[in-house]
């Protein structure tokens, strides 16, 4: 295709500019069109299209890919050979044969609203101020008052055809109309040009949102309740780690979740409230938030002091009564045709005074979760301020969460990474052994907290993996207990919980024993032996916490066992840590944690222990040049191979992957072959 047409130029960058700011649209919420005309490549003719958001896609980076393209005479021909509300569902297989060309993204369940409403410019959008209305029980009243005859009100109806003719018909009788509020959903506006139509959906949303902030009665969530103020910062968020693996073992019970935390005003403000447990209750409301959010959240009944213990306690209980209560909802309103059940647990968690657990398939999934729970927050405060929250009834609720075309949808996922879910801690992992291991595991689908001395180059290690849905990096001395608990406390906060710990932080002094000084000796073994069993011990506890098994790894080295020269200290830490691994598989083992070890040797490319010293060192104890240690080391092996960072990696990922399911207290050498190595 030669120059981008105009129109849909026009339509990407009006998309972008909507979805950029929260207050117009959820994420991945809502859809924008275009309908203009392009030169039919088959008959030279101008061919009328409609270009609309395709199924999926976010508005505020949409780009012209991210649009399906349709006849528009095709698509509008579908109105005659329509079967009636009970098949709408037919429609969309039907929209693949009205597309343009290749038709771009898939079409969604809304492209019959944006083709059928007889106006060039359509906005669909899901704003906290526009669904506030949408969901008060006097909306259509209170849509009249706000609007006049600006606005119309749409009852509550499925998105579908059916959906899009009603909008059609009430553009078509209301000619002087802007666009509507569509019950218990959101807002539709249009226009003639692109810049009408946006103004449209800019002036319900803030004419909304105004009316709402000066109608609102002073306290939409009811009176201060008593006991239930946001603890302090520090506080929350001590409470909010201790509590972590626990509430993610809860979400994950039926299968394993990545969690997201937030501590944001609107949820502290929501649970310091009294009428925050009959909301919570009432559910959420727009379409787009049930498969994210479920219908409810799982709230916790106890004032903000309640100790971590008792808390615990009383998550537990609840934990039941919510998966029988869902299964209850889903007994009560499952057809035959039904898909079935996904999962009893909760996927919003809430902690009055500390915060809001959410939970997803991945680190983004639990965020925008988390993001979805804010907006029915907002939408709650608005519909309360003004009427009160009524949301659609639980059956249509139902209709939605378990819709036949959703769950089409989700049974074409691309199917998981081998470790998606897991969350990795891997410590020294801003060099080196540590860094490739930790871009292994991210790649495998783990989310990974890079621990090192240095935030600024853990975070930098980070950023080169991914965004911090995929990698955070934090500071850690792991010698240091309350450090090591930090760590550990960041990483249940950054994705839920953990799974997997790499201990692989340590530095290697070479000398001979008349030369080691009592601080040598000290260093080595409180970063290796004394570390690595701090940072077991501190993930241990979360993962124990959690039930949900776990990975310890250590980085051992071939000189746990072999006697190298001047090798002392560094040799006998590592014959610690190698111990660890056995001392610590059959401990764990119960919890169905393995612990297992790597011994590499001679991995020179990439480390950090090489760089400072160690490798000249070596260099020099083997009588050879620097520069050639690493060829040096491959000859003296029996595969007279390179040992690489990746090399280690690997056998990082093979032991906590799947395959190795049923291994505990190995260690496996990555050395090319080393007689002396190996284990006997
Ligand atoms: N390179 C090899 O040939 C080799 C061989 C056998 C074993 N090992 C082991 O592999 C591991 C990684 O080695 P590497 O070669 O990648 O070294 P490296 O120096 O490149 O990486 C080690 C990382 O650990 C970090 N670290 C050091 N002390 C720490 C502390 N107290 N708290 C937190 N982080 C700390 C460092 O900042 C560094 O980023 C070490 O345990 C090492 O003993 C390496
Ligand atoms: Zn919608």
């Amino acid at each position: 295709m030669s120059d981008l047409n105009p129109t849909v130029a026009e339509l990407v960058e009006r998309s972008n500019r909507l979805g950029a700011d929260p207050k117009n649209t959820n994420y991945a919420g809502g859809n924008t069109s275009a309908k203009g005309t392009e030169t039919d490549p088959v008959t030279g003719e101008d061919v009328e299209l409609v270009w609309v958001k395709g199924s999926g896609g976010d508005l505020g980076t949409l780009a012209p890919a991210g649009l399906a393209v349709l006849r528009l005479d095709r698509m509008r021909a579908l109105v005659d050979v329509y079967p009636g509300i009970e098949r709408e569902d037919e429609m969309v297989a039907a929209f693949d044969y009205c597309l343009h060309g290749k038709g771009g993204a898939a079409p969604s369940i809304d492209t019959a609203m944006h083709g059928l409403v007889d106006a060039k410019h359509v906005d669909h959008l899901h704003p906290d101020s526009g669904i506030a209305i949408a969901t008060a029980a006097d909306g259509e009243e209170l849509t009249a008052t706000i609007f006049g005859d600006q606005v119309v009100w749409v009852p509550w109806r499925r998105p579908g055809f059916q959906l899009g003719l009603d909008i059609a018909e009430i553009k078509e009788k209301n000619p002087q109309a802007r666009g509507c509020v569509l019950g218990g959903h959101g807002i539709t506006a249009w226009g003639d040009t692109s810049a009408e139509a946006e103004a449209n959906s800019l002036w319900i949303i803030e004419t909304a949102a105004s009316y709402i902030e000066e109608h609102s009665k002073a306290e939409p969530f009811g009176p201060a309740l008593e006991g239930y103020a946001p603890l302090p910062e520090a506080e929350r968020r001590a409470k909010a780690a201790a509590l972590a693996p626990t509430v993610r073992g809860i979400a994950s019970a039926d299968r394993p979740m990545v969690g997201h935390f937030t501590d944001t005003e609107e949820v502290l403000d929501f649970l310091a409230h009294a009428e925050h447990p009959r909301l919570g209750a009432l559910g959420t409301s727009c379409p787009d938030h049930f498969l994210r959010t479920k219908v409810k959240p799982l709230v916790l009944d106890l004032p903000s002091d309640a100790s971590v213990e008792d808390s615990i306690a009383r998550l537990q209980e609840l934990a039941v009564s919510y998966r029988e209560d869902y299964q209850a909802y889903y007994d009560r309103n499952a057809t035959p045709d039904s898909p079935a059940i996904r999962g009893k647990d909760p996927l919003i968690v809430l902690v009055p005074g500390v915060g809001m657990f959410s939970f997803g398939k991945d680190k983004q999934t639990a965020r925008v979760a988390g993001e979805f729970y804010v907006n029915a927050i907002n939408v709650m405060r608005g519909a309360e301020g003004l009427s009160s929250y009524a949301p659609i009834d639980e059956a249509e609720k139902f209709r939605i969460e378990y819709w036949a075309l959703e769950e089409a949808k989700l049974q074409r996922m691309p199917k998981p990474k081998p470790l998606a879910t897991r969350v990795a801690l891997v410590t020294g992992a801003a060099s080196g052994i540590g860094l490739a291991t930790a871009r292994k595991l991210a790649a495998e689908g783990a989310a990974v907290v890079i621990a090192d001395l240095s935030l600024e180059k853990a975070q930098a290690a980070a950023a080169e993996i991914g965004s911090t849905d995929v990698a955070v990096g934090v500071q850690v001395d792991v010698s240091d207990a309350a450090a090591v608990q930090a760590a550990v406390d960041a990483t249940v906060l950054a994705f839920g919980g953990v799974d997997l710990v790499v201990n692989n932080a340590g530095l290697s002094l070479s000398r001979s024993l008349l030369e080691t000084t009592e601080k040598d000796w000290d260093l080595q073994h409180d970063v290796m032996a004394k570390g690595s069993f701090l940072v077991a011990q501190a993930a241990a506890r979360a993962m124990i916490a959690q039930g949900m098994g776990g990975d310890i790894v250590y980085i051992s080295s071939k000189n746990s066992i072999f006697a190298g020269p001047n090798n002392v200290a560094y040799g006998a830490a590592k014959a610690d840590q190698a111990h660890q691994v056995r001392l610590l598989a059959a401990e764990l083992g119960e919890h169905g944690i393995k612990v297992n070890g790597v011994n590499p040797d001679g991995v020179v490319q990439g480390s950090g222990i090489f760089a400072s010293g160690w490798g000249a060192n070596r260099a020099a104890v083997y009588g050879v040049e620097e520069q050639d240690l690493g060829k040096f080391y491959a000859q003296r092996t029996i595969l007279k191979r390179e040992v690489l960072p990746d090399n280690i990696a690997n056998a990082v990922y093979v032991l906590c992957s799947a395959e190795l399911s049923h291994t505990t207290g190995l260690h496996i050498p990555v050395d090319a072959g080393v007689a002396a190595a190996f284990l006997r």
